[in-house]
C-alpha cells in the first residue's frame, strides 16, 4: 500500500487543510494560544500532533523531556495494519514500508513443539515489525518538516481550566513561566503523566492488574532466530524471540520482579533462552553482545473515563497492558484515530458529537485489547502460586487454542487487530 498524502479513509474527507497558526508567537517565541495542547511528545502525542496539522488543527506539543532521551527509549515493535493504515494517512509511512518486515503468522512453542498462528489465512491480516523507536523518529522529523512546534524539556507542566470553556496549559521553559491558551487539551503524557493526576478528585475509576513477573529484554545485533515470532510457553517460563530487522534480534525472558539487570549477564540470559526454546530454535539461535538490556514489570491498568470537560487522555495515560499481546503502541494510535477525528468533526462540521462519543468508543475497543492481553499473559506465563487445576486448565487451554481452527482464528483476530 503506497503511502497515502493528504486526507485519508481514517479520518475521511472532513475538510481540507485551512491555514492554521499559532497566535501571539513572536518569531522563536513560543504561542499564547492553540487550538489542541498536547501534552506528551511520544508516539501518542506526536501522531495526534501531525494528523491535526495535516488537516489544518493548530497544536502545540509540550514535552518534559529532551527529543533524544525520548529517542532514547527501547520500546515493543509490532504494529496492527490499522495503526499503518493511520501512520500512512499521518504521512509518515515510507519508511516503514521500506523497512519494515511484514508477518503472516506467528509461532507458539509448548514444551518444545512449535506450532504456528497462519493470520493471512485465518484472518486476511498481517502485522508488520517496526521498532516504535523508529516510528517515534519518523514522527518527530515529519513533525519538524511542517514546522509544527514541540517544546521540549517543559518543566512542571499543568493543564488548569479544562472543565471550563478556556483550557490552559501552563509549563515552565528556559527558566520563564509560561502559559498557553487553548481549546483542548489532549494528555499524552503517558502512565506516569500529569494529565490525569491533575481530573477531579474521585473522578477516575482505574481497574488494574498487576502481575507477579517481569519481562528481561535484551536487544542484541544478531540474525533474529526466526523468520516469524516466537512466543514460548516452557516449564522454566516464558520467552519470546522477536526482532527489529534481519540483523537486529530482541528476546525476553520471564523473570522475577525482585530480579536486576545485574543479576543477568548476558551468558546467564542466553543459557536461560535457550533452555526455553523448543530444540529447533535452540540450535537455531545465534548468539552476541548485549546492546540494550532492561526489566520490564508486567500490569494491566485502565483509567475511565477518558475525558475530563475539555481534557481528553490517549493512550499509556488512560491505559497499559502486558506487553504478551503487542497492543501498548497499537491501542495508543487507536485513541488518537478516534481524538483526532472528533477534534476534526468540531472544527470542520462544528459536531461535538465525536467529542461527546470519544471515551465510550476508545473504551471498549482497548477493554477488547485489555482481555487479549491478559489471556495472552495468563496462557504462557508461569504462575507461581497456581495450583495444579490452573497448570491443567492453562496446558488445556493452549491445546485447545492452537488445535481448533475456531480458537486459532479468534487469537489472530485479535492479534492482528480488532476494528476501530
Ligand atoms: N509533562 C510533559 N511531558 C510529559 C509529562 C509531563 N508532566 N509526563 C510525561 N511526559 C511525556 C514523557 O516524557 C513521554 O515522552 O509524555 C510522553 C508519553 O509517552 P509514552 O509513555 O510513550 O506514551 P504514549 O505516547 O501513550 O505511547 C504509548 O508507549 O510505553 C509504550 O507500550 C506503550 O507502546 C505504548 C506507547
Ligand atoms: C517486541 O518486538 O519488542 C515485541 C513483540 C511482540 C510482543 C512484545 C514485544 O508481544
Amino acid at each position: 500500500m503506497s503511502p497515502v498524502h493528504g486526507p485519508g479513509p481514517l479520518l475521511g474527507r472532513i475538510g481540507a487543510r485551512e491555514p492554521g497558526g499559532h497566535a501571539g508567537a513572536a518569531q522563536g517565541d513560543t504561542p499564547t494560544r492553540t487550538q489542541v495542547a498536547i501534552i506528551g511528545a511520544g508516539p501518542a502525542g506526536l501522531l495526534l500532533g501531525q494528523l491535526l496539522l495535516r488537516h489544518g488543527v493548530d497544536n502545540v506539543v509540550l514535552e518534559r523531556q529532551t527529543a533524544e532521551h525520548v529517542l532514547g527509549r527501547i520500546r515493543a515493535g509490532l504494529i496492527e495494519q490499522g495503526t499503518v493504515d493511520l501512520l500512512d494517512e499521518a504521512g509518515v509511512g515510507e519508511r516503514l514500508h521500506r523497512e519494515g518486515l511484514v508477518h503472516d503468522g506467528t509461532q507458539i512453542n509448548v514444551d518444545g513443539v512449535r506450532h504456528r498462528i497462519d493470520f493471512k489465512a485465518l484472518t486476511g491480516k498481517t502485522v508488520t515489525v517496526y521498532g516504535q523507536t523508529e516510528i517515534t523518529r519518523d514522527l518527530m522529523e515529519a513533525r519538524a518538516a511542517a514546522s509544527g512546534l514541540t517544546v521540549y524539556e517543559a518543566e512542571n507542566v499543568t493543564p488548569a481550566d479544562f472543565q471550563g470553556e478556556r483550557p490552559r496549559v501552563r509549563y515552565r521553559h528556559k527558566g520563564k513561566d509560561k502559559e498557553i491558551e487553548c481549546d483542548f487539551v489532549a494528555g499524552c503524557d503517558g502512565f506516569h503523566g500529569i494529565c490525569r493526576q491533575s481530573a477531579p478528585a474521585g473522578s477516575v475509576q482505574s481497574y488494574e492488574r498487576v502481575y507477579p513477573f517481569g519481562w528481561l529484554g535484551l536487544l542484541c545485533d544478531t540474525p533474529p532466530v526466526s523468520e516469524e515470532l516466537i512466543y514460548n510457553r516452557s516449564a522454566r517460563g516464558f520467552a519470546l524471540c522477536s526482532m527489529r530487522s534481519p540483523s537486529r534480534s530482541r528476546y525476553y525472558v520471564q523473570c522475577s520482579l525482585g530480579d536486576s539487570v545485574e543479576d543477568w549477564p548476558d551468558e546467564r540470559f542466553w543459557d536461560e533462552l535457550k533452555q526455553r526454546l523448543d530444540p529447533q530454535a535452540r540450535a537455531d539461535l545465534v548468539t552476541g553482545p548485549s546492546i540494550e538490556k532492561s526489566i520490564a514489570p508486567l500490569r494491566s491498568f485502565v483509567a475511565e473515563p477518558m475525558r475530563f470537560g475539555r481534557m481528553f487522555l490517549a493512550g499509556d495515560a488512560a491505559h497499559i497492558v502486558p506487553p504478551t499481546g503487542a497492543k501498548g503502541l497499537n491501542l495508543a494510535a487507536s485513541d488518537v484515530a478516534f481524538l483526532a477525528r472528533a477534534f476534526l468533526e468540531f472544527y470542520k462540521e462544528n459536531s461535538p458529537a465525536g467529542l461527546d462519543h470519544y471515551s465510550a468508543r476508545a473504551l471498549a475497543r482497548v477493554w477488547k485489547a485489555e482481555r487479549f492481553s491478559w489471556w495472552m499473559t495468563t496462557m504462557l506465563h508461569n504462575f507461581d502460586d497456581a495450583g495444579g487445576f490452573d497448570r491443567k486448565v492453562q496446558a488445556a487451554e493452549l491445546d485447545y487454542v492452537l488445535g481448533s481452527r475456531a480458537a486459532s482464528t479468534s487469537l489472530a483476530e485479535n492479534y492482528v487487530g480488532l476494528p476501530y
